[in-house]
């Protein structure tokens, strides 16, 4: 049997089974110990009402002989397409309905995306950045070249015009610093992009977070980029879908045989997302949705704001928080050492800083997605834990 060998290159487990599975350990070991978990970015809060209703509607129908449904189109059903084509004319982004394909989330296209490329392929990936794209990437045996996101940047690197690539990821508001480009940032990376005939892949998963009103959401609102960028976007932090599953992902046009080879690929290895996530997917972008949608990220922001805040209070260093989820704050020392510490003494969890890239050493990822009473008291915690 030949395996594929590219798989010793990467980590035993994904960073955030790791994670897990330390966590489970110590709850094996201490059961009576009531542990709050700001690691994974995993939502607490339901469904909005309205995208159940419509999740029940679409259950209804699929009993119904005249009503039910089987396998559904490839690119995703016209009515979510069409949702999502509004969202984005909404924002001022034309795109045609079929250059929006709808999936089961951000995590799988992103990886499954590769398969349009060669393997010879150079990959830029800022570091530190969601293991995702490092990993997927050396599964298939690619070369990936670094740029360097530091406290210097504020984690926001700018291209390097002296090398070429042909790929490259851009995550904004990022995983894991919660740093968000500006204009002139994200301008900056598609002349690039442009200039080297490299293709942006560009993750939006957080597009939802973002309030203020001059900082991009997505990659399309700079000129060009609809020749050089692909854009991941995922219901799971906007709608609380992380267990629902429903993303979607734009391949314009102007990329050439790119929108049609992604038509080949997802129509060969993938069925679709089922009907009635595609009609709760659908219900997210009508008024009473996004309303819902908003009052639910509005509660995150104010834990993020929490925890920025604590951080400020105490004299940390830290990004994100504003117009993101992530809270990245330095912790000054190994950072899963700094894991196993916060898990022992003060029975919080969050994520190292190295599970996301060599320079996330030294630093450590909060999430605001937990209950604010539970964000309040890891932050009574943490004040206790720095004090100690
Ligand atoms: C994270 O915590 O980085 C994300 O929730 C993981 C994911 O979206 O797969």
């Amino acid at each position: 049997m030949k395996i594929n060998r590219h798989f010793d290159e990467i980590q035993d487990s994904y960073l955030f089974a790791e994670v897990e599975n330390r966590v489970a350990a110590y709850k094996k070991k201490y059961p009576e110990k009531s542990v709050i978990k700001l690691g994974i970015g995993d939502v607490t809060l339901p469904l909005p009402p309205a995208v159940v209703d419509a999740g029940v509607r679409a259950v209804r129908e699929l009993g119904q002989s005249d009503t039910f449904r089987g396998y559904g189109p490839y690119r995703g059903y016209s009515f979510l397409t069409r949702a999502i084509a509004e969202y984005y004319a909404r924002r001022g982004i034309a795109l045609s309905e079929d250059e929006v394909f709808v999936s089961d989330g951000a995590k799988s296209d992103i990886g499954n995306i590769l398969d349009l490329f060669d393997s010879d392929c150079t990959v830029l990936v800022p570091d530190p950045v969601y293991p995702v794209y490092v990993d997927t990437n050396l599964m298939q045996g690619r070369k990936i070249v670094y740029a360097d996101a530091t406290e210097a940047n504020g984690f926001l690197p700018l291209p390097d015009e002296s090398r070429r690539v042909d790929l490259i990821y851009i995550c904004s508001p990022n995983n894991p610093t919660g740093a968000v480009y500006d204009r002139a940032g994200l301008k900056a990376w598609v002349d690039y992009a442009l200039d080297c005939g490299a293709v942006i892949l560009f993750d939006a998963a957080y597009e939802f977070f973002v309030g203020d009103a001059r900082l991009p959401r997505s990659v399309y609102e700079i000129e060009g980029a609809e020749r050089c960028a692909v854009e991941f976007c995922s219901l799971s932090k906007t709608a609380g879908f992380t267990g629902t599953r429903c993303g979607y992902t734009i391949v314009p046009h102007a990329l050439g045989n790119l929108n049609k080879m992604w038509l080949r690929r997802q129509s060969t290895k993938f069925n679709g997302v089922s009907y009635a996530v595609q009609r709760m997917a659908e219900a997210v972008f009508g008024e009473e949705g996004m309303a819902q949608c908003a009052q639910n990220v509005a509660v995150y922001k104010q834990n993020a704001a929490l925890i920025s805040d604590t951080l400020t209070d105490m004299h940390i260093y830290h990004t994100g928080g504003i117009n993101a989820p992530y809270i990245w704050l330095k912790c000054g020392m190994d950072s899963w050492e700094f894991f196993d510490r916060l898990l022992a003494k003060a029975n919080v969890v969050g994520t190292p800083g190295a599970g996301f890239g060599r320079n996330g050493e030294g630093f450590f990822r909060l999430t605001a997605f937990n209950d604010c009473q539970s964000t309040a008291e890891a932050m009574r915690r943490f004040r206790r834990f720095f004090s100690a």
